[in-house]
């Protein structure tokens, strides 16, 4: 089923009266720890509908797991929730995830809404129905694929968002950019500075991007795959780090950064991308990313960690990668020594 996606203030007063019209036989509304503080607030004076029930959970991927998901279906089940109940989910891509999971498998499934709060969410998240958790270090392993009723984006939120934060959800419209359209790309690479004011303009096509890919292949069968470029290796990289923080903490949108850069080289190597390209899209990732330095054993772990990835079949490791800017080709395998020279390519400056 095709969700709605509506844009600003006006989205969510839409959103107020499609709930009124439904007659929830009771509302809840997920936040996390920081989107309590910063927006809820405004979107209860915004909506107006009461009561409202307040869920709150812990802030972080970390607390995206099957215990958190425990915690609220029991708190939703003690204050009276109902197969007519509905869930607003308030909050970043961890608070569209989880609530999504656990109001589609509530009572076997109820009505969610998704309102976005962070630019990640609001590009890509909240929008194309993926819902699930974490299973130890491994990314998204559980879930279920359910469109949420409807998706309302409101920029509003972006004002309180850390830049980093910002930085991370960039990453993603860079991705749509390079898997869709390269007007688009060269757009994004034209901007000198990362603020609310410069993105908004952008952050539509990047929905719209998105929203079109997943609407002709909504249970990646195909086409959709090619939302995952950057994301073969950049989630091993993120569950890596995810699982040692004293190394480095890596935003979904900086991990991913890092596996564009690295498939712009497999890339090269198999698909024909030329090493200019590669070099610009490093460069365009290096502009807003810091370089990490990856060792050899950190290396060797990502790598088996990418064996787990649920994107590979049997035993080869398949990848999303580019012919050119605005040309991506799904399904294509690279060697394990292909994929050592892309770390090699990520770390070199040159
Ligand atoms: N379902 C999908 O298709 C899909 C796509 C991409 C990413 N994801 C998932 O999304 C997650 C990452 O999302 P994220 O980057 O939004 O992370 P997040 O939800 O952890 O939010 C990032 C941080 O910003 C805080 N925050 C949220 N809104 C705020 C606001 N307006 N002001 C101040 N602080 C705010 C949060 O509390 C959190 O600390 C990952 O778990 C990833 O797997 C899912
Ligand atoms: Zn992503």
């Amino acid at each position: 089923m095709e969700h709605s996606i509506r844009f600003g203030k006006e989205g969510l007063l839409s959103l107020a009266s499609n709930i009124n019209n439904k007659g929830y036989s009771s509302l809840f509304v997920l936040t996390d720890t920081n989107t309590a503080h910063h927006c809820l607030d405004r979107f209860l004076s915004i909506l107006e509908l009461t009561p409202v029930n307040v869920l709150t959970m812990n802030a972080g991927e970390e607390n995206k797991n099957l215990k958190t998901c425990e915690t609220l279906w029991h708190e939703l089940s003690s204050r009276g929730a109902d197969r007519n109940s509905a869930l607003i989910n308030l909050g970043g891509g961890v608070v569209t995830d989880l609530g999504g999971f656990i109001a589609s498998t509530f009572k076997r499934g109820i009505d969610f809404y998704n309102v976005p709060t962070t630019l990640l969410a609001m590009v890509d998240a909240s929008v194309g129905g993926k819902t699930g958790i974490d299973l130890g270090p491994l990314k998204n392993q559980i879930g279920i694929i359910q469109e949420p009723v409807q998706v309302i984006i409101d920029s509003h939120w972006l004002q309180t968002l850390p830049d980093a934060e910002l930085r991370s959800g960039f990453s993603e419209m860079l991705k749509h950019g390079l898997i869709a359209d390269k007007i688009y790309w060269n757009k994004l690479l034209s901007l000198s500075k990362l603020s609310p004011k410069e993105l908004i303009p952008f952050i539509e096509r990047s929905v719209e991007l998105k929203n079109e890919v997943v609407l002709q292949d909504p249970t990646e069968k195909n086409l959709r795959k090619i939302l995952n470029y950057g994301h073969t290796l950049g989630h091993a990289i993120e569950s890596y780090y995810l699982n040692h923080p004293a190394q480095v903490r890596l935003l979904h949108g900086e991990a991913i950064a890092i596996g564009m850069i690295m498939e712009a080289y497999l890339s090269v190597t198999t698909c024909g991308l030329s090493m200019k390209e590669a070099k610009e899209i490093r460069q365009a990732f290096n502009r807003w990313f810091s370089v990490i330095e990856i060792s050899t054993e950190d290396k060797n772990e990502i790598l088996s960690l990418l064996r787990h990835d649920k994107k590979n079949k049997g035993n080869a490791v398949r990848f999303v990668l580019l012919e050119q800017v605005g040309k991506p080709k799904i399904d294509i395998e690279v060697t394990s020594e292909q994929i050592s020279e892309a770390f090699q390519f990520y770390s070199d400056l040159s």
